[in-house]
């Protein structure tokens, strides 16, 4: 079990628990948390699951693989820290997990 703070641009922030082996995203859509699209259902096709990684957890969470990269290309605002949060797995490591939610997603 780990939880997951998602910030809004707004600054609200909603933590919920999420089970190691799911992602990050269908933490999300369990939760409702808002701004997290997921139009694909997790198959790294839409890029509107896109969250930035708070730097203190980057290393934890790891680089986006290069089909996410090339995904990533299509979401709004793209930064260094941004990953699409279906391809994030969840583990008891990352446990106080924070990640933003931008803006918009696209
Ligand atoms: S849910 Fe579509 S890319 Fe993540």
């Amino acid at each position: 079990m780990a939880k997951i703070t998602f910030i809004q641009p707004d600054g609200a922030q909603l933590t919920v628990d999420a089970t190691a082996g799911m992602t990050v995203m269908e933490a999300a859509r369990l939760n409702q948390v808002p701004g997290i699209e997921a139009e694909c259902g997790g198959a790294c096709a839409c890029a509107t699951c896109h969250v930035y990684v708070d730097a203190a957890w980057r290393e934890k969470t790891g680089k986006a693989q290069a089909m996410e990269e090339d995904m990533l290309d299509f979401a709004f605002d793209v930064r260094p820290e941004s990953r699409l949060s279906c391809q994030m797995k969840v583990t008891d490591a990352l446990d106080g997990l924070v990640v933003r939610v931008p803006a918009k997603q696209f």
